[in-house]
């Protein structure tokens, strides 16, 4: 294993990675997993990658875990990336689908390397805050790590997680809230009841899973980064996730210094980083009365969201707000052209790309890739409503 230690996104303090733990002992912000990318490169290579296993395992020698341990592991991560042909004529437009990994969403990434390490590291009850998709993916990997997953999630969830999470044995509360008041009621209890606390960017490996989207990507455009990403954000943990991979893979030598402009798409009924980027602020403050259909985007405030502004302005990007009967529409836009049964979430993004496309932000010809990051399945109570109204 190629994993040194964990370190502070936020102050740098060094942190083991040996022992369980959630965020900063010092300042509370987020631990990344710092990889020895040196020796890592002598193993992982462009030509080695050709020969291996489609999960993201793939990727063993960036992701944390001993190589004697196995992972918690079932076929996530080798999602297709899709050459988009009808939705957008004058632009080179991709969609990576991931709503085929296990559970349907991207969500199964950060729960398999979370999950394998919190197991390795000795924690047997894991609690987490979702907003649907990645409570499914915690009871998903609990399970099949055999520990217990308690979820916590609001009770306007979609069904389809709710009984997904049932289904997979494990603990389900529904909270009268939003995502926030399902994690300060984990933070209540999880010391007494002896929960790991799974929250995205409070735990250290989720994001190192999600990276993997951003190592995929460049793989399969034949290690040439795309000149536009959008992405739906609300923890941020992908968009956070690929701009390391990003940099990891320069250091690997397989990229240049070229790096996506980089798009966090939110719905206008809970737009936080919208509204801090317009501000010029660093941090985000809490979105008031958050409320959308794309369960995924309603998250008001996000521990990782310095990180997420400082990527949007590095990379020459933007925040856009997509509103909910607008995501609906375009779902079914995307459905007839292009045989994809998107999540609104992933809609949002064909919503966003409409507006930058119009505003100039997007020019003809350049190369886009859009995350659909879960499927439309889980979400009939919202499309029904769509076709009624
Ligand atoms: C389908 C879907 N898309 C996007 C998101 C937002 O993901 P992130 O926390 O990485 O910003 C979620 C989170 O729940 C989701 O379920
Ligand atoms: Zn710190």
């Amino acid at each position: 294993m190629f994993l040194k230690r964990l370190e502070c996104s936020a102050c740098g303090l060094e942190h083991e990675w040996s022992r369980l733990q959630n965020v900063c002992r010092s300042c509370n912000k987020p631990l990344f997993a710092i990889v020895d990318l040196a020796a890592a490169s002598r193993a992982f290579t462009r030509e080695t990658l050709l020969v291996r296993e489609k999960s993201l395992w793939r990727y063993r020698e960036v992701l944390p875990l001993p190589l004697d341990v196995e992972p918690i592991s079932i076929g996530e991560g080798g999602t297709p990336l899709l050459r988009a042909r009808k939705f957008a004529d004058d632009i080179d437009l991709w969609i990576k689908d991931e709503s085929l990994n296990p559970t349907q969403s991207f969500k199964a990434r950060g729960m398999s390397v979370a999950v394998s390490m919190a197991k390795y590291l000795g924690a047997t009850k894991l609690a987490v805050p979702s907003a649907g998709n990645a409570g499914g993916a915690l009871a998903a990997y609990a399970a099949r790590a055999g520990l217990e997953a308690h979820i916590f999630m609001p009770r306007d969830t979609p069904r389809a997680n709710v009984v997904e999470c049932q289904e997979l044995d494990a603990h389900v509360t529904l909270i009268d809230g939003l995502i926030t008041d399902c994690a300060a009621e984990i933070g209540r209890r999880k010391a007494n009841e002896g929960w790991f606390d799974m929250s995205t960017l409070k735990e250290p490996y989720r994001v190192e899973g999600k990276k993997t989207l951003g190592y995929e990507l460049a793989e399969q455009l034949n290690w040439q980064l795309p000149d536009v990403i959008l992405y739906p954000a609300g923890g941020g943990t992908g968009l956070v996730g690929m701009w390391k991979a990003f940099d990891e893979m320069e250091a690997l030598g397989l990229l240049g210094q070229n790096r996506p402009r980089m798009f966090a798409v939110q719905a206008a009924g809970c737009a936080p980083i919208v509204r801090a980027f317009e501000a010029g602020e660093k941090n985000a403050a809490e979105f008031q009365d958050a409320n959308t259909i794309a369960s995924g985007l309603r998250v008001p405030k996000a521990i990782g969201d310095f990180l997420i502004l400082k990527i949007l302005r590095e990379s020459n990007g933007s925040a856009i707000a997509v509103d909910d009967e607008e995501m609906i529409r375009v779902a079914r836009k995307v459905g007839a052209n292009e045989g994809l049964f998107v999540c609104p979430e992933g809609a949002s993004c064909f919503a966003a790309l409409k507006v930058l496309r119009l505003a100039g932000q997007i020019a003809s010809g350049e190369r886009v890739v859009v995350f659909n990051t879960g499927s439309g399945i889980k979400y009939l109570e919202a499309y029904d409503r769509g076709s009624r109204g």
